[in-house]
């Protein structure tokens, strides 16, 4: 009955495998791994069984997987690397007989000119391919991203982003985690692929004002141009491949790729998805 939920010593994976027990999963079927297992003891602690399982390392996929009902595979975040890697976790599966997979994917992976969709496509492909029984996940953008924002805004009271007018349903994580738990402990999920996003798709306009509420201070948001983007973020000391990436990422957001438009999430949850001001808020108390 196990349930093997990868990128459990990351941010995701662990609310998953925190959900899982809230939800009355028994420790015992629960299985968490990942490289840096020091992140793992308390859930160790707690009856979880934890292992080290770096994707490069197929031996490690298939003790992890050894006896499992599904692996929970949260995306990998070496970028560029992931296909292989999450090849390897889907044929480790396969070869020890998983029944299911639950995978964590993009919005729209297999038709959208998101920047970063492509490793989830071909990771969807892979599954697709696989004959397991697969439930695709496209998670949306995590509220959290936009921390750094928020701190550049508490010392400037300005966010400065490319993204024009283009709106955000961003949702924090644990909604997504939640809509992962929902779908790892009921049933009739499999060979389905849901479109997970916050209700309420948000403009930096309106990111600026919760961000505002959140520091205490005004803030605004300063619309730039691409062109003037990479400069300031240059200028900040960003290294050109990760500038252009950012630069690349409010490309996307003006184009409406990250606008959301599904009621998945909400419905997966059974509750509306929490709001910006509110996950903002959650987010600087976790520190
Ligand atoms: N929707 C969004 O807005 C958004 C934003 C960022 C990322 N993501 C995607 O969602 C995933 C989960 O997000 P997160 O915030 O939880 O990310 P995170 O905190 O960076 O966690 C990433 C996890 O992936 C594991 N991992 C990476 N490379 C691995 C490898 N070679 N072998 C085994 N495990 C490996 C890490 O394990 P170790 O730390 O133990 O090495 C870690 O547990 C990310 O990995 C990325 O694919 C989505």
């Amino acid at each position: 009955m196990s349930i093997v939920v990868t990128g459990a010593t990351g941010h995701l994976g662990r609310l998953v495998v925190e959900g899982l027990l809230d939800a009355g999963v028994p420790a015992s079927d629960v299985v968490a791994v990942g490289r840096r297992v020091e992140r793992l003891a308390d859930l160790a602690g707690r009856g979880v069984r934890t292992a080290r399982v770096d994707y490069a390392d197929r031996a490690s996929l298939d003790a992890a997987l050894e006896g499992a009902e599904t692996l929970m595979l949260v995306s990998g975040s070496e970028v560029g690397r992931r296909v292989e890697q999450h090849a390897a976790a889907i044929d480790a599966a396969a070869t020890a007989g998983v029944a299911r997979v639950v995978y964590t994917s993009a919005p729209a992976a297999d038709d959208t000119p998101l920047v970063l969709a492509p490793e989830h496509k071909a990771t969807e492909e892979l599954l697709r391919a696989s004959g397991l029984a697969v439930t695709v996940l496209r998670n949306g953008w995590y509220t959290e991203n936009y921390l750094p924002a928020l701190e550049q805004a508490r010392a400037t009271g300005e966010i400065v982003a490319s993204v024009g007018d283009g709106r955000v349903a961003s949702a924090p994580r644990a909604d997504f985690a939640g809509a992962a738990v929902a779908v790892l402990t009921t049933p009739g999920h499999e060979g389905r692929t849901y479109e997970l996003a916050g209700d309420h798709a948000w403009t930096h306009d309106e990111l600026a004002a919760a961000v505002s509420e959140v520091v205490g201070r005004p803030v605004a948001y300063r619309a730039v141009t691409p062109e003037e983007h990479l400069e300031v973020l240059r200028a900040a000391g960003l290294d050109e491949g990760t500038a252009q990436f950012v630069v690349a990422l409010d490309g996307d957001t003006r184009r409406g790729l990250l606008a959301g438009g599904s009621s998945d999430l909400r419905d997966l949850l059974g509750r509306p998805t929490t709001p910006l001001l509110d996950a903002l808020r959650a987010a600087v108390a976790a520190g």
